[in-house]
C-alpha cells in the first residue's frame, strides 16, 4: 500500500506526522509490547519531534516502551551540530521519559565500518530473528537520496546487511545508513517532505520515472508494510493527490 497525504503548510504536515507516531506506536505497544522507530535526520521532522515532546503529545506515548534507532547518521561526535542524534536529544529526547538504554544511537564517533557493525548487532539484539521495525520516518533530499542512500551509490544494492558504512563522494563524507533490505522490511515506511524545492523531484518518485540509482526514494518499497508520504502542499504542486494502491502490472499475455 502506497499513499501520499498533502497537508496545508509545515506545521500541519508536523501535526499529521506526529499524530500518525503516536498512532502507530500505541498500536504497536498493545501488539507487541514495545514500538521500534528509527528516526530521520534532516531539518524537516524537526517541527515533529518539538511536537512530540510538547504536553500535547508526549503524555499519549508510553515512551518506557518505546525503541529509538535512526536512519542514518554523519560520521560525528554525538555532541556534533551535524549530528542526527544531538538533533533528536535536544528536539524531543531530552523532553521525554525514555530510559537512556532504549535510545540506540549509531556510534558516528566511531570508525565507520565499525559504527556500521555495532549498529547492526544493536538492532538484532532488539529486533530478534525475523524482527522489523514498526515505523522508519524518513526524509528525502532534492537530489532524491534518502536516510544516506545517495545516487550512484552501492549501498543501494546491498542485499543482506541491514546497515552499511559508504564514503559519499558528492559529500566528501562517510555516513552509516540503512540500507534498502531493511528499510522495506519495515511495518510502516513514512516520508515527510516539506517545500517548493522538493515537488518536482517528488513528482518525479511518484510517477516512478527514474530507476533507483538516479532517484534512490523510489527504491523504498516496503515488501508486506505500509508506505506513507506526508507532504506539505508546496512539495505535493505537482504530485497526484493519491498514489494506486498497488503497483501497476504489465497485462497478462493473450492465451493461444
Ligand atoms: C540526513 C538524512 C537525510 C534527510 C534528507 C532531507 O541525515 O541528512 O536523514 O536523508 O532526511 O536530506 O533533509 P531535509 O529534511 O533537511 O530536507
Amino acid at each position: 500500500m502506497n499513499e501520499l497525504r498533502v497537508h496545508p503548510d509545515a506545521a500541519s504536515l508536523a501535526r499529521a506526522a506526529a499524530q500518525h507516531f503516536v498512532t502507530l506506536a500505541t498500536a504497536a505497544i498493545a501488539a507487541r509490547g514495545q514500538f521500534v522507530v528509527a528516526l530521520s535526520g534532516g531539518s524537516t521532522p524537526r517541527a515533529t519531534y518539538r511536537l512530540l515532546a510538547s504536553d500535547e503529545f508526549a503524555a499519549r506515548v508510553d515512551w518506557p516502551r518505546v525503541r529509538v534507532f535512526w536512519g542514518d547518521e554523519r560520521c560525528v561526535p554525538p555532541d556534533h551540530s551535524d549530528s542526527n542524534y544531538r538533533m533528536a536529544r535536544e528536539t524531543l529526547l531530552d523532553e521525554i521519559p525514555i530510559p537512556a538504554e532504549n535510545v540506540h544511537r549509531i556510534r558516528g564517533e566511531l570508525p565507520p565500518d565499525q559504527a556500521a557493525t555495532a549498529y547492526q548487532a544493536e538492532l538484532e539484539a532488539v529486533l530478534g530473528a525475523g524482527g522489523r521495525f514498526d515505523l522508519i520516518l524518513l526524509g528525502m533530499g532534492e537530489d532524491g537520496h534518502t536516510a544516506s542512500l545517495f545516487p550512484g551509490t552501492v549501498a543501494l544494492h546491498e542485499q543482506t546487511r541491514w546497515v552499511v558504512a559508504h564514503y559519499v563522494d558528492k559529500l566528501s563524507a562517510w555516513r552509516v545508513t540503512l540500507t534498502p533490505v531493511a528499510i522495506n522490511a519495515a511495518a510502516h515506511v513514512t516520508f515527510l517532505v516539506s517545500g517548493a524545492g522538493k515537488a518536482e523531484r517528488l513528482r518525479e518518485v511518484l510517477d516512478g520515472l527514474h530507476q533507483p540509482d538516479v532517484l534512490p526514494a523510489q527504491i523504498v518499497r516496503p515488501t508486506d508494510g505500509r508506505l506513507l508520504w506526508l507532504a506539505d502542499a508546496a512539495a505535493a504542486v505537482h504530485s497526484h493527490p493519491r498514489l494506486p494502491t498497488t503497483p501497476s502490472t504489465p497485462p497478462a499475455p493473450a492465451a493461444g
